[in-house]
This record gives structure tokens, sequence and C-alpha cells, in this order.
């Protein structure tokens, strides 16, 4: 394991202008995601107005349609934004098993509201329960293979379960996030092929500035791990938090080549 791996909470964190914050684990100062992040595009209205039309479309010509939401500040404002106009679409979660404790309570808060329309997937016990007896729990730091492994039996099997029978899948993919998802279009056909599935990325024009003045307007429950430098919120060993002015995504998976760092929900990634 190298001393980066080890040394998963820096304390501080500086910012592009060489200011510093107090990180994560110093509760002493919390910056507020929303007082750091909120500022709505000028096109903002219009933005929303066809996000909407999107996700009316979605359940009129791309039905049957489901919600993948990780929880994170994305997925929470487009469960809102179906939730505020009447467009009733079911949602699911991975639960992994390996989330941080504040994005269970924010499960906990979601299922609430939701009721029946969320549905919770969760890995095969015996899955998880052979992968940690043959290589330890934390072996996802060793190779690329072991944590591509982990990711098959905790997110990618329980999504197969999860998308059965749906020919449609809603995410919170946006274009901003990286360069690899630079080119994220609204209407994802290319895998339709492979898995016979449509993918729609409502958000994929919106920017972050966009997501946080939305959960501003509308006061949107929100991961509290975005009050404390999380842009970008996975399973709890694979997710650091990051620097202001840093890739969103920096903090996932982070001990690895950047080109490898997706899990396979989104992008088939080299072996
Ligand atoms: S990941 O591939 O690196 O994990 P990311 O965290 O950026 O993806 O999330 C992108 C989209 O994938 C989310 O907006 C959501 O639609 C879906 N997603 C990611 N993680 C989960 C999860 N645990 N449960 C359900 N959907 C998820
Ligand atoms: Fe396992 Fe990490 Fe993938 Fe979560 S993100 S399934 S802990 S390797």
């Amino acid at each position: 394991m190298s001393n980066d791996v080890s040394n998963i909470s820096s304390n501080l964190a500086n910012t592009s202008s060489g200011m510093s914050f107090l990180s994560p684990t110093n509760t002493a100062v919390q910056a507020k995601a929303i007082t750091l992040y909120a500022q709505k595009s000028t096109h903002f209205d219009a933005l929303l107005q066809d996000t909407i039309s999107l996700l009316q479309k979605a359940i009129t010509e791309y039905g049957p349609v489901v919600q993948a939401s990780s929880l994170g500040a994305e997925d929470m404002v487009l469960t809102h934004i179906a939730q505020n106009n009447g467009i009733a679409i079911p949602v699911f979660v991975l639960e992994t098993g390996r989330l941080h404790a504040e994005t269970l309570d924010l499960l906990e808060k979601t299922k609430a509201q939701l009721g029946d329309l969320l549905t919770v997937y969760s890995p095969q016990a015996d899955d998880v329960q052979t992968y940690i007896q043959t290589h330890g729990l934390d072996a996802i730091y060793e190779s690329i293979e072991l944590r591509k492994a982990c990711c098959q039996i905790r997110k990618l099997e329980p999504l197969e379960r999860a998308l059965a029978g749906k020919k449609t899948w809603l995410t919170g993919l946006r274009r901003e996030q990286s360069g690899a998802r630079s080119v994220v279009p609204f209407i994802d056909e290319s895998e339709v092929n492979s898995t016979g599935r449509v993918k729609i990325n409502p958000l994929a024009a919106w920017s972050w500035g966009d997501i946080w003045h939305y959960i501003q307007t509308h006061q949107v429950n929100y991961n509290v791990l975005h009050d404390q430098f999380f842009p970008s919120i996975g399973c709890e060993p694979c997710t650091r938090a990051v620097t202001l002015g840093e890739d969103p995504r920096s903090g996932r998976w982070w001990w690895e080549d950047a080109s490898l760092k997706e899990c396979g929900l989104h992008a088939k990634t080299p072996s």
C-alpha cells in the first residue's frame, strides 16, 4: 500500500489561490457547499425546462425507465425535479456495503421521502464473503484487478438486477465531471446492441454551480460530505476529499492511473 493510500485524511486542503481551508477531518471549520458552489448559468431557466421535458420524454417514449442514484448532489437534484413536476420515476440505489455513514443517513431520509418509489440493491452476501476470505477486505488497493473484482461484486452484479426489465436508465452524469465524460449525450443509445438498454443523462449540460443553485433554491437534501470537499462520492474506502480547484473526480480511486478511474457502471475501462 502506498503512503498516499494510507494517508487518506490530509488535514489541509489548499485552494488554487494559495489560501487554505481546514479539511474534512477538522470540524472546526465547515465550508458549506451551497456557499462555495451555488452559481446559476445565464441560461439556467431554459436548462431546467429542457431537463423537465427530457424526463417527460423519457417516460413516454423510452419506458420502462428507472433512475440510478448514488445520492450524490446530481442524483438528488434529478430525483427532486421529477418529483416536483409530478413525473413518477422509480429510483434505485446500489448499497455496496461500503458506503459512508453520511451516505447511509441520506439513504434513510430519501427512503422516507420516496417510499415505494425507491429500491435498494445490495451485493450477494456469498460473493462478498468469498472475496473477503480469499483476498481480504481491503485488497482493492493491491491491484486494479482486485479493485475491479470488488466493483463487479458490489456494484455491477446488483446493477444488472436493478436494470432487469427496464428499457432505459437515468443517470446524473455531467459533461463537466471529467474529460472522459465531456461528450456525454443526453440520450445515449450506444449500448442498445450490447445491453438492449438506453441511458439518458438529463443533467449532461448542467454545471456544478447550476446543481448547487437548484439545491439552494429548492432546499434539496444532500450528502453532508459535500460540505467537506467531497464533490464525487462513492464507496468510503475509494473516495477522499479533494482540494479546491482540483478535478472533481480526483478523489475517486485516487491511487490509480487517471485513465482507469471508472468502476464499470458507465465506462468500460481497459483491464
Ligand atoms: S461512478 O461510475 O464513478 O461510480 P459516479 O459516482 O460519478 O459514477 O456517478 C455517476 C452516476 O452513476 C450517478 O449519477 C448515478 O446515476 C450512477 N451511480 C453511481 N453510483 C451509484 C450507486 N451506488 N447506486 C446507483 N447509481 C449509482
Ligand atoms: Fe469496492 Fe471500492 Fe468499487 Fe466500492 S468503489 S465496489 S469499495 S472497489
